[in-house]
């Protein structure tokens, strides 16, 4: 039987890769190395515990700003674990869904991302991969989705469920490592009533201890949503 856990959506901001590798004295490219390898541990952690929805933000609409070698090795990374990830996470009843812009992708890329979705499209839990992804862009492309439909007026509800991330719940608690205190454009519109955990520990550290600590931190959280 599976575990009944308090947090059904969690979502991480995966910071502090770079700041890791400089600590020994590694290029940072070394540092997203260990954190794909923290991802899959933790995303699985996660599943383990009878969470059911994951969402994980890789690659934001802002690190195009980064130097072109560390894109490329990002999107080398990403490029490896695509079909990794399918075979070991996708088969542990994991829907993965990629969340974000994908539209200037290679056609490589974009095809194998789509067969993984495909692949994984009957799986009952859910796993949101957020590549070139930002919480603006988003809520303008659900925007002008439902602009194309015709509507000319909208709802709360249309925006929810035109988003990337439609096929979960809002994020009941979003864990940032590396200890920033922002959300980076990360969910902007679902995390309007999501607990925020911050940590110093840099993602390639983090261990199951740690979102168990998170979680901990969350049930002693008064969720109030604006009533008493
Ligand atoms: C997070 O780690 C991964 C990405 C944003 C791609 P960083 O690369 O931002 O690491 P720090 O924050 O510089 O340590
Ligand atoms: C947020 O981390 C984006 C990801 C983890 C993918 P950044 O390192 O890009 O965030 P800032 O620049 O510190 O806000
Ligand atoms: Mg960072």
């Amino acid at each position: 039987m599976e575990t009944v856990c308090p947090v059904k959506h969690i979502a991480f901001i995966m910071d502090g890769n770079g700041r890791w590798a400089k600590k020994r004295l590694m290029p940072r490219e070394f540092g997203h190395k260990a954190g794909a390898e923290t991802f899959e541990n933790i995303v699985n952690y996660c599943y383990d515990i009878g969470v059911q929805h994951v969402t994980v933000y890789a690659f934001s609409t802002e690190n195009w700003k980064r130097p072109q070698h560390e894109i490329d090795a990002l999107f080398k990374l990403f490029s490896y674990y695509i079909d990794h990830y399918a075979e070991k996470i996708g088969n542990r009843n994991v829907r993965i869904v990629f969340i974000g812009d994908r539209t200037g992708f290679s056609e490589d890329l974009k095809n194998r991302m789509q067969n993984v979705e495909e692949k994984t499209k009957n799986n009952g839990r859910i796993l949101n991969i957020g590549i070139n992804y930002g919480g603006r862009a988003e809520i303008c492309h659900a925007v002008n989705k439902l602009i194309a439909e015709g509507k000319t007026e909208i709802t709360e509800e249309d925006i929810s469920e035109n988003l990337y991330t439609s096929l979960s719940p809002d994020p009941d608690l979003i864990v940032r490592t590396g200890g920033e205190y922002r959300t980076s454009n990360f969910l902007m519109w679902q995390s309007a009533y999501s607990e925020l955990y911050i940590t110093d520990t840099l993602w390639p550290d983090m261990k199951g201890d740690d979102v168990d600590k998170a979680i901990t931190e969350f049930m002693r959280r008064n969720r109030r949503y604006g009533g008493l």
